[in-house]
């Protein structure tokens, strides 16, 4: 079953943890994705449509946390939201100077990049053990 076919599963079914946490994995992956593009020397319009999605999915992943942290009481859901706006400000700073043929590939996007990677690793992730372990306790 491909990614997006099983986020999509796994959120009618309910199971929005496993499909959040199913699209920290799309996230990481385009991050490499991305990175391997500018790396391998993609030409700067792939590397631009590239980014282009991986903000879409944010946009859209982002809505969907934020609604998940809020509807069970998370405590710092307000804290998270705003760290999502300035990921969002970053991403479409870089889309900015990606229009205008002026993304500077080894400072801009690996800085993007570095950001997405440690919000998850920062924010998502004990955010989400915070849930599981609340509704295990409740259970
Ligand atoms: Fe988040
Ligand atoms: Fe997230």
């Amino acid at each position: 079953m491909d990614q997006a076919r099983a986020i999509e599963t796994l959120t009618y079914s309910g199971a929005i943890s496993q499909a959040l946490a199913r699209e920290h994995q799309t996230i990481t992956n385009a991050i490499e994705l991305i990175s391997e593009a500018v790396l391998s020397g993609a030409p700067p319009t792939t590397v631009e449509c590239l980014l282009d999605m991986l903000v879409t999915f944010c946009e859209g992943h982002f809505t969907s946390e934020e609604r998940y942290l809020n509807d069970r009481g998370y405590r710092e859901s307000r804290s998270h939201a705003t760290a999502h706006e300035d990921l969002l400000r970053l991403c479409r700073a870089a889309q900015s100077l990606g229009r205008e043929g002026l993304l500077g590939y080894t400072g801009e996007i690996s800085f993007l990049l570095r950001s997405l990677r440690s919000h998850i690793d920062n924010f998502d992730k004990p955010a989400h053990a915070s849930i599981d372990l609340a509704s295990s306790a409740t259970a």
